[in-house]
């Protein structure tokens, strides 16, 4: 299957207008391989500015979190309807340090799955197991119990429209990245999750990898079967080592 590769840049709280634009400016010269994309996902206030500087169809914006109402007295939030008005098409979802530091449960990252879709823009869906998930093997079981919500909530055709990121939680900013064999291995039980319910779906879904990727080790992340690019953190704040990163990609898996 020659899907999509998706390299996603995850700012979190960080960044500023300074980096903006100098991303902007090197994502506009950088050469994007076929069958690639590029996303960056910076915090709400530069989602306008960045998508203006952006000249390429291949680079998309993504928001890092959305509310899952659709508008009203929710001080605070940001709605979907806002988000795609300022360009934004994809929304990261359930990420590690939402779940953990925010206590987003499976059940609110399933409605907020659902708000996305609902407004056509695509989620970055993040499971992923801790330490003493992954030690005491319960991955494929925590992994399942992240994904099964969400196909409750909307459906396995919905996965149609839907980016999953697998990010084991002790790989994220640690520096400990998951081995190629690993994280494919663990890919490969996510992708066969969706194909019990539909081989056509599952085949199609693009599964990223994140977790302490860098310059040095996403080519070989990336040329895993079942790897079709990166959610990229750290790294993703270095102009120069994300434009390694973006030509590691080949796009042709
Ligand atoms: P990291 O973060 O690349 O800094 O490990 C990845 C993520 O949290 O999406």
């Amino acid at each position: 299957m020659n899907r999509k590769l998706l390299v996603a840049a995850n700012w979190k709280m960080n960044g500023n207008l300074a980096l903006v634009e100098q991303m902007a400016q090197m994502l506009n010269e950088v050469t994007i391989n076929d069958n690639v994309e590029v996303v960056v996902s910076p915090s709400f206030p530069y989602l306008m500015t960045l998508g203006d500087k952006l000249k390429s169809d291949c680079i998309a914006l993504s928001a890092q979190n959305v509310s899952e109402h659709e508008k009203g007295a929710y001080t605070g939030e940001i709605s979907t309807d806002m988000l795609k008005e300022c360009g934004v098409k994809y929304v990261i979802l359930g990420h590690s340090e939402r779940r953990s530091l925010y206590k987003e449960t499976s059940t609110l990252v399933a409605h907020k799955v659902k708000a996305v879709l609902a407004a056509g823009l695509m989620p970055i869906l993040c499971i992923g197991e801790s330490e003493n998930e992954r030690a005491s093997e319960q991955t494929e079981t925590v992994l399942a119990s992240q994904l099964q919500p969400v196909i409750d909530e909307v459906g396995i055709e919905a996965f149609n429209d839907i980016v999953v990121a697998y990010e084991p939680v002790w790989a994220i900013g640690t520096g400990k990245t998951a081995s190629p064999e690993m994280a494919q291995e663990t890919h490969q039980y996510i992708r066969g999750c969706i194909a019990q319910q539909n081989a056509e779906i599952a085949d199609k879904l693009v599964i990223l990898y994140g977790g302490s990727v860098n310059a040095g080790n996403s080519e070989e992340l990336f040329a895993q079967a079942d790897i079709d690019g990166g959610l990229i953190g750290g790294a993703s704040l270095k102009v120069e080592e994300f434009k390694t990163i973006c030509s590691t990609a080949k796009g042709s898996n």
